[in-house]
């Protein structure tokens, strides 16, 4: 195995509480094993950019930093990244903002990180750059003459061309995605959409696995993320876990619940779920005193005013449904504005009958995995998952439903809410599988190898 160099935003190291996200918990046994490295951004600033590095090693995992300037956060990440791509890559060409100072922003910060990086990788060093904030750093790294074998796995959508091509200077941006050697995707869908653009506006063709623009090759693949199952079931015997079990049995009494867990994030749908349960609670009066929705949804990039506005949407429809529907001892949504720990969100799926996963469009959604893996198999509840989500390539014994259509979402939770427990089982057995087999590891593994028996050829003079 050849030592692992990892390159996303955000760097996660170990913590002694062990609240951390299954993504970081892979990446980090893989870095242990290899005695390999993180790096990323520190996600603090200084007035002026000096290009140090930070280095840590806590547990056997080694990471280097760097800190931002101002504006390069403002360009970068609530920029380019935040208010330019994630809209774009999640469909919402309404949102996304087209300013060129993101955009050169965006190419300077990927500069300065394959700056220091560079003189980091050794030959033989395999690189694993992730998400959207760092497409261009396999071209700059290239250009510092890294002939590594590099690799870049994308965790949102990719756009189809009719919305990608919205975007000045697209096909600068996909160009640079040449300089890597393997490009990996959560499904089908958006690799099919990456395709598709590369032949159509690039004049690509595409040979199996390979496609090729003028003389440069890529290997396009699909390999969906999954969550440290294990890690997870482990999580749900902690005393946090437990604590939390039993306060919501407690709280609970003989109410039925529903759980939502997201961040909160217009791509999540938040605003389409409230109405399709609205919708349901109008058409459902036994519901009323004997149902609950429990929406946990931490703020996420307030500095975005997007995120702001969706912010200020949910707290005023919360508000007002229970206004609307509320009685003195019964209030029909719990929106709660705070994250929780990994063990106690264990307490909180498994307490639920329903899970609803509603996304308008996402990568993945780990939430929809989770859910499942914290259901007790002889009593399992049911998962109601968006057709949007990638997560429903995999998990087709969901109820799959378009989170546009409140009348449909408010079925698919009756049917839920009604739902026989041979069915239940039936289905919870069918996507346990799948959530325990491809886990986070299964993924890690399988994407590290594809980079790794992919040699690097550089294009012809
Ligand atoms: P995204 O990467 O867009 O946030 P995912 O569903 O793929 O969406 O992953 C979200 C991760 O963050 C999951 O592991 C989930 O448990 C965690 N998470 C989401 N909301 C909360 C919350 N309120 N408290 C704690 N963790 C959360
Ligand atoms: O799924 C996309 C993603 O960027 C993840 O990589 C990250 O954990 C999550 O969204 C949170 O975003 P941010 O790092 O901007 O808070």
């Amino acid at each position: 195995m050849s030592r692992l160099i990892v390159v996303s935003n955000r760097v996660s190291m170990p913590t002694p509480d062990a609240a951390q996200g299954g993504l970081a918990v892979a990446l980090q046994a893989a870095l242990r094993e290899s005695g390999g490295l993180w790096f990323g951004w520190s996600g603090r600033t200084v007035e002026e950019f000096n290009g140090s590095v930070s280095f840590e090693e806590i547990d056997g995992v080694r990471s280097a930093v760097v800190d931002l300037e101002p504006q390069d956060v403002d360009e970068y990440y609530n920029g380019f990244a935040n208010r330019t791509l994630w809209p774009l890559f999640h469909y919402r060409i309404d949102l996304a903002k087209y300013n060129r100072s993101f955009g050169s922003g965006y190419e300077r910060v990927n500069k300065r990180f394959a700056e220091p990086l560079h003189v980091m990788i050794e030959p033989g060093d395999t690189v694993w750059i992730n998400d959207y904030h760092l497409i261009p750093i396999a071209s700059q790294l290239r250009e510092h003459g890294v002939k590594n074998r590099i690799g870049f796995f994308l965790h949102t959508p990719w756009p189809p061309t009719r919305l990608l091509v919205s975007l000045p200077y697209h096909e600068r941006l996909v160009r640079t995605i040449f300089a890597y050697d393997v490009i990996g995707f959560q499904t089908e869908e958006w690799l099919e959409s990456f395709l598709h653009y590369c032949v159509n506006e690039l004049g690509g063709s595409v040979d199996g696995e390979y496609v090729t623009v003028d003389d440069m090759t890529l290997r396009a693949v699909v390999c969906p993320i999954g969550i440290d199952f294990k890690n997870f079931l482990q999580a749900s015997k902690t005393k946090a876990a437990q604590d939390l079990s039993e306060r919501m049995r407690v709280s609970l009494r003989q109410l039925s619940m529903i759980v939502g867990v997201d961040r909160l994030d217009y791509s999540k749908g938040l605003e389409e779920r409230l109405n399709s349960f609205e919708h349901y609670l109008n058409t459902h009066e036994e519901a009323h005193r004997s149902v609950v929705l429990i929406q946990v949804a931490p703020p996420s990039r307030g500095q975005v005013e997007q995120y702001q506005h969706v912010r200020e949407k949910l707290n005023e429809m919360a508000g007002r449904i229970n206004g609307a529907f509320a009685e003195v001892d019964w209030t029909p949504i719990r929106y709660v504005n705070r994250g929780y720990s990994r063990d106690e969100l264990t307490a909180l799926y498994s307490a639920a009958k329903v899970g609803l996963v509603t996304p308008l469009r996402d990568g993945m959604n780990l939430v929809a995995k989770e859910f499942v893996a914290a259901q007790d198999p002889e009593d399992p509840g049911v998962l109601v998952l968006s057709r949007f989500a990638g997560a429903a390539a995999q998990m087709k014994e969901a109820l799959i439903v378009n989170p546009y259509a409140p009348e449909e979402v408010a079925d698919a939770i009756q049917k839920a809410m009604t739902m026989p427990l041979a069915e239940r089982k039936r289905r919870h057995q069918a996507l346990l599988e799948g959530v325990r087999t491809q886990d986070v590891h299964w993924w890690r593994e399988k994407f590290v190898n594809l980079i790794e028996e992919t040699p690097h050829t550089e294009p012809a003079e």
